[in-house]
């Protein structure tokens, strides 16, 4: 099929290029001349595993595509997806700018039957906001071409978005248009059917799921699933805090309630609590939308809460160990929101940085693939070339982001070249009897 992905961020180019890896043929599409240049170069101006070499094989075997005309792509495709940003507002709502320009987009353009997926997280019930703008488009030029929209939220996580395309838990459709349903399925097929080649690996035994729905259930869908995830976690924070009082371990823990298949052991990591783009977006936008009806959504908003307590928690701990920040010099390892990623939007490490820098303490940071100070990160903070040099002469070391480069460490070198042998575990990922054993202070969350 012809495919025109409007969007090349994250989700757009990730989606774009599996599409391609299918057999459609794919462009993307960005007002961004700069960006559009680079990715016919190759070069790639985002961080994601294998994401390079999928858009290189792709390009050469001349199935994807990059261009900044949206008229042309938009006439020669059969499908287009909304891969546009939508991030928060101040005020805690959903900024739908790009959303509805890529609308308008489409509205002039079209010139024979398309159907118009929304892949962007966008408020419940904007499917039909997005035909009204289409058709009003449409009006303005006196045409009346056809069209169907469907919403198909995505799942990736970012550091194994291409994993989670094609070996997805189930794929999301919702749409009232029979023929939109079918054209979608078919467009999914490989992925459903797991006809595909690939070697990545492991591959799901089973078929994938289709869900079909209607629009509003589909939108829905994408935010009760980012709210639960976020509710999990946060949970197993606040067990993790009554574990540290009690001294029992929250690891054994969420591996003795994660066996119960109506629990599952996944997203029950205690650690410094989620960041990311979409966590806090989506929890914000479903409590925005909930108060549109007068509805208060008690859960979500302590779902936030804890997830912004568990960050203050590393302060506590720093102040525990270090009685004064003021004056003493703590390490920071990772930056990013998770590992895998380049992505630093909310990460807990750029809080925690910061509150630390504000009560007096020399921080040093270094992060495997963030070379660049993220904007929100307090100029004070100083980076460092390797984790070794964040060590050297610090009181306090605090591993933020569980990259695999930290838990592999040599920690005897580390304990050697540090003023106090001084460790918070974020994320729980070091072996604390080592550290211990080694004569480290080691302090982790919830155990
Ligand atoms: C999330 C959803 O998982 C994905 O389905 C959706 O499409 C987009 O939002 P992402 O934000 O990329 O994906 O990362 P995810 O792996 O979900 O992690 C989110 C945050 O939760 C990270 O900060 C991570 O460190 C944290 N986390 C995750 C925990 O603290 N504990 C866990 O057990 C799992």
């Amino acid at each position: 099929m012809k495919l025109c992905i409007m969007g090349t961020g994250y989700v757009g180019l990730v989606t774009g290029t599996c599409f391609a890896n299918l057999g459609n043929e794919v462009v993307c599409v960005s007002g961004d001349e700069n960006k559009i240049n680079l990715l016919k170069q190759g070069k790639v101006p985002i961080y994601e595993p294998d994401l390079d070499e999928l858009i290189e094989k792709n390009v050469k075997e001349n199935r994807l595509f990059f261009d900044t005309d949206s008229e042309k792509s938009i006439q020669k495709s059969e499908i287009i997806f909304i891969c546009k940003g939508t991030p928060s507002q101040p005020n805690g709502q959903v900024n739908l700018k790009y959303v509805e320009d890529a609308a308008i987009e489409i509205g002039r353009a079209i010139n024979d039957y398309k159907i118009v997926v929304n892949k962007s997280t966008v408020p419940i019930g904007s499917g039909d906001w997005v035909s009204m703008i289409i058709n009003d488009e449409q009006v303005k030029l006196n045409k009346k071409v056809p069209f169907d929209v469907v919403s198909c939220p995505e799942f990736l996580r970012e550091g194994s978005a291409i994993y989670d395309v094609f070996f997805t838990d189930r794929i999301v459709i919702g749409s009232s248009s029979k023929n939109a349903i079918e054209t979608m399925k078919k467009l999914y097929e490989p992925i459903i059917n797991q006809t595909f080649e690939t070697d990545l690996n492991p591959r799901p035994k089973t078929k994938v799921p289709l869900v079909v729905t209607d629009l509003t259930s589909a939108e829905m869908i994408k935010y009760a699933a980012n709210s639960f995830l976020a509710t999990k976690i946060s949970f197993i924070n606040e067990i993790a805090s009554i574990c540290e009082k009690v001294g029992a371990d929250v690891t054994k823990v969420a591996d003795g309630i994660g066996l119960d298949k109506r629990i599952g052991r996944e997203f029950l990591n205690a650690g410094l609590g989620w960041g990311g783009s979409c966590f806090p977006k989506d929890l914000s936008a479903i409590s925005q939308i909930a108060a549109e009806y007068g509805l208060s959504t008690q859960i979500i908003n302590a779902v936030v809460q804890a997830n912004k307590q568990q960050r203050s928690n590393i302060i506590k701990k720093a102040q525990e160990l270090l009685k004064i920040l003021k004056g003493k010099t703590i390490g920071v390892l990772g930056i990013s929101f998770k590992p895998d990623t380049d992505d630093t939007r909310y990460a807990p490490a750029i809080t925690i940085i910061n509150n630390l820098i504000k009560l007096g303490a020399r921080v040093k940071v270094y992060d495997p693939i963030v070379k660049d100070r993220p904007e929100d990160l307090s100029e004070k903070s100083i980076f460092c070339k390797d984790s070794y040099e964040v060590a050297e002469n610090s009181h306090l070391l605090i591993l933020a982001t569980e990259w695999d480069e930290f838990i592999k460490l040599d920690f005897e070198k580390i304990k050697g070249s540090m003023s106090n042998s001084l460790i918070i575990d974020g994320r729980n990922v070091l072996d604390k009897e080592v550290l211990t054993n080694m004569g480290f202070t080691y302090i982790g969350i919830g155990r």
